[in-house]
């Protein structure tokens, strides 16, 4: 028989926005990384655990984390059904509510929820995962940027707050002031749109170094939100390997 099909894109229960059934081109690649772990990984914002099951699948260690505790709930739902028992599971807001000790994770992996981070939570959050990172270790992120169909009217006075060296450029406050785009019901009032000029300087500005960061289009994003083929944004991020012992770094 044939299994009933998965939605490509499930709606979260907490109105933040959507979680992809598929895993986008950061994912693959925090995956493939999983493959040479032998420390735990971290996966912020793992909804109902797409990234964090594949990441499972490599025999890694997978720490999964949510706001919403009752999708990560159904995550471990699905991860006892695979039989994946390297799984730990951490209701908790991000960065605020979650610790871990200096360089004890191989990898962390954040993909569609930076962009529900204020400013300060992001730089807060960025520090925390540079000081979690085993040196060597990696960051992966996925996020929004501004060049989406919903913000094109938000584009012009983005491209003027970076030119001028706004702090957080991409920082829209109230996006019904900017666009009435019917998708946007299925998100919080405010968002924080990145692309790659902002994040690689605000992961560099915490000592990791930006290995590749690039603008794309998701193969699932939905068709009305597709603008010019820069609606995503990828980052990859290595914790350098020095001679400093691990307290001081
Ligand atoms: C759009 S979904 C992305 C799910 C999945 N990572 C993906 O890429 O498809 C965003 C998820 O991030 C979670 N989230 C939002 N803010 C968070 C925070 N501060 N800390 C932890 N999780 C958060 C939401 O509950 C939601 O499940």
């Amino acid at each position: 028989m044939t299994p009933p099909k998965q939605k490509k894109l499930a709606l979260t229960r907490n109105r933040m926005g959507w979680a992809s059934a598929e895993l986008n081109e950061v994912s693959v690649l925090f995956v493939e990384y999983c493959r040479t772990v032998d420390l735990p990984v971290l996966d912020i914002g793992a909804a109902f655990g797409t990234a964090t099951l594949a990441a499972l699948g490599t025999g890694a260690f997978v720490i999964a984390n949510d706001l919403d505790a009752s999708h990560l709930a159904q995550l471990e739902g699905r991860a006892l059904e695979a039989r994946h028992t390297q799984l730990l599971v951490k209701p908790a807001s991000f960065p605020r509510q979650i610790h871990f000790e200096p360089a004890t994770l191989a990898a962390v992996h954040a993909s569609n929820v930076f962009h529900f981070l204020t400013g300060n939570q992001l730089a807060e959050g960025v520090r925390s995962i540079a000081r979690w990172l085993h040196p060597g270790g990696k960051l992966f992120v996925n996020a929004a940027t501004p060049y989406q169909a919903a913000f094109a009217n938000f584009i012009s006075e983005y491209e003027i707050r970076v030119a001028s060296g706004v702090k957080w450029p991409g920082w829209v406050e109230k996006i019904s002031q900017y666009s009435n785009h019917k998708k946007l019901g299925a998100m919080p009032a405010s968002i924080h749109l990145l692309d790659d000029r902002v994040l690689s300087a605000l992961v560099e500005s915490v000592g990791l170094v930006v290995e590749r960061a690039w603008l794309y289009q998701r193969g699932d994003f939905p068709k009305e939100l597709r603008l010019d083929g820069r609606e995503s944004l990828g980052l990859i991020a290595m914790k350098p390997v020095t001679d400093q012992p691990t307290e001081l770094r």
